[in-house]
């Protein structure tokens, strides 16, 4: 039996997908300093205006440029693969597909939007973008994209993946970007946080704080700030992979998933695979709805729904999502890319709705189920990634005890070649699980509560 569908190039995606516009409790807006809503014109030092009107947009579909899609023609449709290796080994009647994220050039989901971004900055006369990154996927995507474009590209990189990943340094670097450790003392976000912990492993909060300082300090307004997950523009972008998923999935002859998973860090890849499917559910279709976080940053199982800075130094807006408090920062477990306190207002207000239902999942489980599916389905994960195939060996196995013939489809959101320090170290038997204590949420979350509250309202019918 084939186990991948390739959709021909003409037939990718022209238009992207807004989840907004279909939710059933409305998305709430991003607070400024003052309690209101922000406006267009305060996000503009850092974004064009292009990409803000897609973050506040009333329009359910928004055309693909064809400058865009001729970049991600060059990797773009991704196949969906059927993993009938990993079935056989797991024994379960479930048919298991995962859309192959790691064949852009960068190996990840990332350039969905780093390609769109650039686009949209070049357009807009930028001439260099700042941004952050956790596990080094985004900020190599951006690099990419960047070289793509034709435009400059500095990155703060998490300290902690700084120092695991020497290799995703080096393809910035190849692809002609500057990345350097965060906390650095180029800015002065990072100078306060290093006075007060030399020795911290840093975070994504962090990284954000000194991104944004160092686009908005430009005085030449040719400087502006990009990022990699949870803002609506980036979750829209992304929807590029559940809309092939979707054709995909129907030459393979199936109808609908039964469950869709991703694994949530900021949540964009996640919203890419999911958000095209959460329509189906919002018009009446049965999907078990998936993210899946570690226990060691348990955003969405574990915090609550509240207005939270993006950032730790309160460099971002207040945005209506669950929080483990921005100034939380998690212990350096492998996946960096799910090390964010925070999640994306779309996710974190469907999740509200009731029509996804979050997981976590401990490291090691995680691993173990990337070892399997490296010498099942051949492919070696990212450790973000191990997240979504933990959880759907998890749902396999339960299609099997039930006796029922499941659809599960994740998303595959990167390779881990560049990754192999957290394989190496799960060889050695040198990790182990972590569960965030609650008390040390419950400090974080003291430093937001006098902040405003959302709206906790529902349609209830989920
Ligand atoms: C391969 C991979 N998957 C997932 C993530 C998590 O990010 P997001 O939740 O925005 O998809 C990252 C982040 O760096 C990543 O590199």
């Amino acid at each position: 039996m084939n186990p991948k569908v390739v959709l021909k190039s003409e037939d990718i995606p022209k238009q992207w997908y807004n989840l907004a516009v279909d939710l059933p409790s409305p998305l709430q807006p991003p607070l400024g300093p003052d309690g209101n809503p922000v406006t267009p014109e305060m996000l503009a030092a850092i974004f064009p205006m292009s990409l803000i009107e897609q973050e506040m947009s009333p329009h359910r579909w928004i055309d693909i440029p064809e400058e865009i899609l001729d970049i991600l023609l060059k990797w773009r449709p991704s196949p969906l693969h059927r993993a009938l290796s990993l079935e056989k080994a797991l024994g379960t009647p479930a048919r298991i597909y995962y859309k192959n994220e790691s064949v852009s050039p960068p190996g990840s989901h990332k350039p969905n939007t780093a390609v769109a971004q650039a686009y949209y900055n070049k357009a807009a006369g930028t001439k260099k973008i700042t941004t952050e990154t956790g596990a080094g996927q985004w900020g190599s995507a951006l690099a990419f994209a960047c070289a793509q474009i034709g435009l400059e590209c500095k990155v703060f990189m998490v300290r902690i993946s700084f120092d695991q990943k020497p290799f995703r340094k080096l393809m910035m670097q190849s692809w002609g970007a500057d990345c350097i450790a965060s906390p650095s003392t180029e800015t002065k976000a990072g100078r306060d946080i290093l006075a007060q912990n030399p020795d911290t492993p840093g975070s994504l909060g962090i990284a954000i704080s000194e991104a944004v300082e160092a686009a908005v300090s430009d005085e030449s307004g040719e400087t502006k700030y990009s990022l990699g997950s949870v803002l609506n523009h980036v979750m829209l972008h992304q929807t590029i992979i559940g809309l092939e998923a979707k054709k995909q999935l129907k030459l393979f002859g199936e109808k609908l998933p039964d469950v869709v998973i991703g694994c949530a860090g900021g949540g964009s890849n996640f919203a890419g695979i999911s958000f095209p499917f959460t329509l189906d559910k919002i018009n009446g279709a049965q999907i078990d709805i998936i993210p899946v976080e570690p226990f060691s940053c348990p955003t969405l199982t574990k915090g609550p729904f509240v207005y939270d800075l993006g950032d730790f130094s309160g460099m971002t807006p207040l945005l209506p999502m669950y929080s483990l408090g921005h100034t939380f920062v998690p212990p350096p477990i492998h996946a960096g890319g799910l090390r964010y306190h925070g999640m994306a207002p779309l996710v974190s207000q469907a999740v509200h709705e009731g029509l996804m239902e979050p997981r976590a999942i401990h490291q090691l489980e995680c691993f173990e189920a990337a070892v399997q599916f490296a010498r099942t389905e051949g492919i070696i994960v990212a450790p973000e990634t191990s997240h979504a195939v933990a959880a759907a060996i998890q749902e396999a196995n339960k299609a099997k005890e039930e006796g029922k013939e499941k659809v599960i489809l994740f998303n595959m959101s990167g390779h881990g070649l560049m990754d192999l320090r957290g394989y190496q170290s799960y060889f050695a038997g040198e990790l182990g699980d972590y569960e965030f204590p609650k008390e040390e949420i419950e400090k974080n979350l003291a430093a937001i509560k006098d902040f405003p509250k959302p709206s906790t309202a529902t349609s209830g019918k989920w």
